[in-house]
């Protein structure tokens, strides 16, 4: 049998064609398809409970399920909104721009690197408002501008191996932004009505090695 014969406009043998060449930069640009965690939230617990994501999102069970095992060591929650993370052994800073919320500062996440030094926390957790209709409904009209921002601020706060964990509408996050962060983690909170929008969580790991002091 006889080899079919090139394509005209083939490329030659061990070089990509245009059109693959594109493809391969792609695929590089995005994220390595990984398992996500699938929960569904909504409807009740079994003691009668709302299990619905609401406008304190840690107080919904398996939310906090999820985000728990990532609260360890010093852990700064920059959207600290009403919830309190009782975590044994955690030493967790809390801010919030709100005055009102019980919070240990009251700062636009943005700025929070000019409060701390680098590499001082093993955990950021970022649940901000997700977008303008929930902050002007749900918290005063209070809102991140920028999140491009407030991760920038926050990446350069947390220590070679911990964690940035961030709550929101769609998955972009540290890792999509800087060099030497992973994606450890994503799940999908899929909400009771099929037509609601899911909410994400992912898991961001600064993968960069300590230098040998
Ligand atoms: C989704 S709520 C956080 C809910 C919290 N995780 C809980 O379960 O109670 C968002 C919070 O971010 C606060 N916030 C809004 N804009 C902020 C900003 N730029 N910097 C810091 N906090 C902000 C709001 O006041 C609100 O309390």
């Amino acid at each position: 049998m006889t080899a079919p014969s090139a394509a005209p406009n083939a490329a030659p043998r061990g070089r990509l064609s245009d059109l693959s060449r594109v493809w391969v930069l792609e695929m590089r640009r995005c994220e390595p398809v990984t398992a996500a965690t699938i929960v569904n939230v909504g409807g009740k617990e079994p003691d009668g409970t709302p299990s619905a994501i609401g406008r304190w999102t840690f107080e919904t069970k398996k939310v906090r399920d999820e985000l728990l095992p990532h609260v360890r060591g010093n852990v700064l929650n920059a959207f600290a909104g009403k919830t309190k993370l009782d975590v044994n052994g955690a030493d967790i800073v809390r801010n919030d721009i709100n005055p009102e919320r019980d919070a240990d500062l009251h700062v636009d996440a943005a700025t929070l690197d000019t409060e701390f030094d680098e590499r001082s926390f093993d955990a950021v957790i970022l649940d901000p408002p997700f977008d303008q209709t929930q902050s002007d409904e749900h918290y005063d009209g209070l809102h991140a501008r920028d999140m491009g921002d407030v991760r920038k601020a926050v990446a350069s706060l947390v220590r070679p191996g911990g964690e940035i964990v961030e709550f929101g509408w769609s998955m972009w996050g540290a890792a999509d932004y800087f060099d030497g962060w992973t994606r450890d983690r994503r799940v999908v909170f899929r909400r009771g009505i099929p037509d609601r929008q899911p909410v994400f969580m992912t898991v961001d790991r600064n993968a960069q090695r300590r230098l040998i002091e």
